[in-house]
């Protein structure tokens, strides 16, 4: 057997072991308001979902070349140890006048910014550069771990008024949603890169979808500052918003139903790919998803990470963009969600199957909310709205912390490498 990059390192495994043990007691509950002792577990937590989905990895695979949309992932555990070194422990933080988050401290175990900070260096620069060894990585990631939690303020000293960085928890919980979606991210890689699933990664299923019937409302959109915990700054402020009667599927589109689609020709029918869609689908070269292919028996295969399965019916149809999604509404008759009435489903129907299987592409560009003010790491949002699309939910990757009705993931509509389907609505 091949002996992983990382696995030759006892610290790794002895310090998944430690994280495991530790962990055990984190729940999903409430994450946005955790406090004590149930922060640290979640840090650990998230930091053990980090090393598990890398620590399996040959030397090989540890290196792969170069490919758009994907990290080195020396780079990103260093990145990852960085963003919680450079938001918890080295403050106050203010900008420089090239618009750089600059820190009072300088970095004591993952550094400099400028191989570090996502928004110093490119993606591309990131391939270039010479990065911290499996085993440093190892002392590394310990160390800023344990000084990180080691200040997590007592809980009676939370802040418990509003999400807003005034709460002394918001840079700690920062780095833990930080985390997860790297963690995501991880997995995507793995995908793109057509390495083995992580461990207790199976495909997901969705359950059959009915049309749940919701009646005119007003519904208060996004996370409300009157309300403790913490909260994204995309997500803020909550606003009233008025929604007319509409009807959802309980579920996301199957892998199933969306082969009806493909094998109707969908894909060569220009009036389902209007505009955008239209450019996209004339440069893209096949009639189908990509990540789909004909057996030599004629049926569908779906690439999962390092295998073809014969396509699951009851899998979500995922790594679809949202023209591809969108192409499917036009065809059966449906639309896809605002992402207001998304959020108001997932509010009030308790037959909404969400966060489980795919991330949910919407109708709605990613836009700032009226009233929007960045937060301190205001590259989490700023610089993408416009020109991103916004989804809701959460996959089968996504660590359930991250599971909030009012969370606004975003890609770019053309991405297909990200675990991404859809729901409809009734015309
Ligand atoms: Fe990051």
């Amino acid at each position: 057997m091949t002996q992983s990059a990382l696995g030759r390192h006892g610290r790794w495994m002895s310090a998944i072991a430690t994280l495991e043990r530790q962990s055990a007691a984190a729940t999903a509950i409430d994450a946005r308001t955790l406090a004590g002792a149930g922060l640290a577990a979640a840090l650990r937590d998230s930091r053990r979902q980090t090393l598990a989905r890398v620590d399996d990895l040959s030397a090989a695979q540890w290196s792969p070349t170069e490919q758009i949309g994907i990290n080195p992932i020396a780079w990103e555990l260093a990145h990852i140890a960085w963003f919680a070194e450079f938001w918890i422990l080295r403050g106050p933080h203010h900008r420089d006048t090239a618009g750089y988050a600059q820190a009072w401290h300088p970095p004591q175990f993952a550094g400099p910014d400028t191989l570090f900070d996502s928004a110093r260096l490119p993606h591309a620069q990131r391939w270039l550069q010479v990065m911290p060894t499996p085993a440093e990585l190892g002392d590394i990631l310990q160390r800023q771990l344990e000084a990180c939690i080691e200040v997590i303020p007592p809980v009676e000293s939370a802040f418990t008024g509003a999400g807003t960085p005034d709460d002394p928890l918001y840079f700690h919980r920062l780095a833990l949603f930080h985390e997860d979606m790297h963690g995501e991210a991880f997995c995507w890689m793995r995908a793109a890169l057509g390495y083995p699933a992580p461990k207790g990664v199976a495909v997901p299923t969705v359950g059959d979808r009915t049309l749940l019937a919701l009646s005119a409302a007003d519904m208060r959109m996004g996370y409300d500052t009157t309300e403790p915990g913490f909260a994204f700054d995309n997500e803020c402020p909550a606003r009233t918003v008025h929604l007319q009667s509409f009807a959802i599927d309980s579920a996301p589109v199957s892998a199933g139903d969306f082969a009806l689609f493909v094998d109707a020709g969908g894909f060569d029918t220009p009036q389902y790919w209007p505009s955008e869609a239209g450019r996209w689908r004339a440069q893209s070269t096949c009639a189908h998803p990509q990540r789909w292919r004909r057996s030599a028996r004629g049926t569908w295969e779906m690439r999962w990470f390092d295998q073809w399965l014969s396509l699951p019916p009851d899998a979500p149809a995922m790594h679809l963009n949202a023209f591809e999604a969108q192409a499917y509404c036009l065809w059966a008759g449906r639309r896809l969600p605002s992402a207001a009435e998304w959020e108001h489903a997932a509010h009030t129907q308790a037959g909404f199957a969400w966060g489980h299987s795919v991330w949910e592409w919407t109708a709605d560009a990613f836009v700032p909310y009226p009233g929007f003010t960045p937060g301190p790491y205001s590259e989490y949002s700023l610089p993408w709205f416009g020109d991103h699309r916004e989804l809701r939910g959460g996959a089968f990757a996504t660590h359930t912390r991250m599971h909030n009705p009012c969370y606004r993931n975003f890609f770019q509509p053309h991405r297909s490498d990200v675990f991404a389907g859809f729901r409809t609505v009734a015309v």
